[in-house]
């Protein structure tokens, strides 16, 4: 399987759990201190499990489960602090600031937010922007769009990783 690469964008598929779980393992291993993914996709499309294994690859060894009653879960066990931020509650543009979301998005560690597309205007210009998809009940499609010279750089080091070449 070959993946599409156009300029900053990459789109691929997964055909597995443990599949999404190693694209998540190679993106925490390139993840650097002020990153932030913003994750985009239906419930169940696997935005969650690709946070699991991007707690992987930056060295958690703690359970990583949806922060979807907290909106923000912390883990500093790892390589970098990751943040782990779910928008699906989300109701009002005060909450983001009573979250201190701009702070987690400006500190040091990985912020990755699950339902970004909830508060797109508040997310940083340069990101990595990471679609899901159904395609059917074990594969998913996973576009990966780059903004920004870090995040370029950061996706062709992850499409050489992932896909050789
Ligand atoms: N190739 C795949 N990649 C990811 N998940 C898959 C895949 N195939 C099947 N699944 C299943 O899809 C579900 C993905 O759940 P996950 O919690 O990661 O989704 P989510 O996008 O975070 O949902 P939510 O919006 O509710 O937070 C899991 O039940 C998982 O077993
Ligand atoms: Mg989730």
């Amino acid at each position: 399987m070959s993946p599409v690469m156009t300029g900053p964008t990459i789109d691929f598929f997964s055909h597995s759990v443990a599949q999404t779980r190693r694209f998540g393992f190679r993106l925490g291993q390139f993840a650097q201190p002020g990153d932030v993914f913003c994750l985009e996709g239906p419930l169940g499309s696997g935005k969650t499990l690709l946070t699991q294994g991007i707690g992987q690859g930056l060295d958690i060894h703690t359970a990583i489960t949806s922060p979807t009653f907290t909106l923000i879960n912390e883990y500093r066990g790892g390589r970098i602090p990751l943040y782990h931020i779910d928008l699906y509650r989300l109701h009002s543009d005060q909450e983001i600031w009573n979250l201190g979301l701009l702070d987690y998005l400006e500190s040091d560690g990985l912020s990755v937010v699950e339902w970004a597309d909830q508060a797109k205007r508040v997310m940083p210009e340069r990101r990595l922007w990471i679609t899901l998809r159904h395609l059917s009940a074990t594969k998913r499609g996973i576009l990966m769009q780059a903004k920004g010279p870090r995040y370029i750089a950061l996706l062709t080091s992850f499409r050489r990783d992932a896909f050789g070449g």
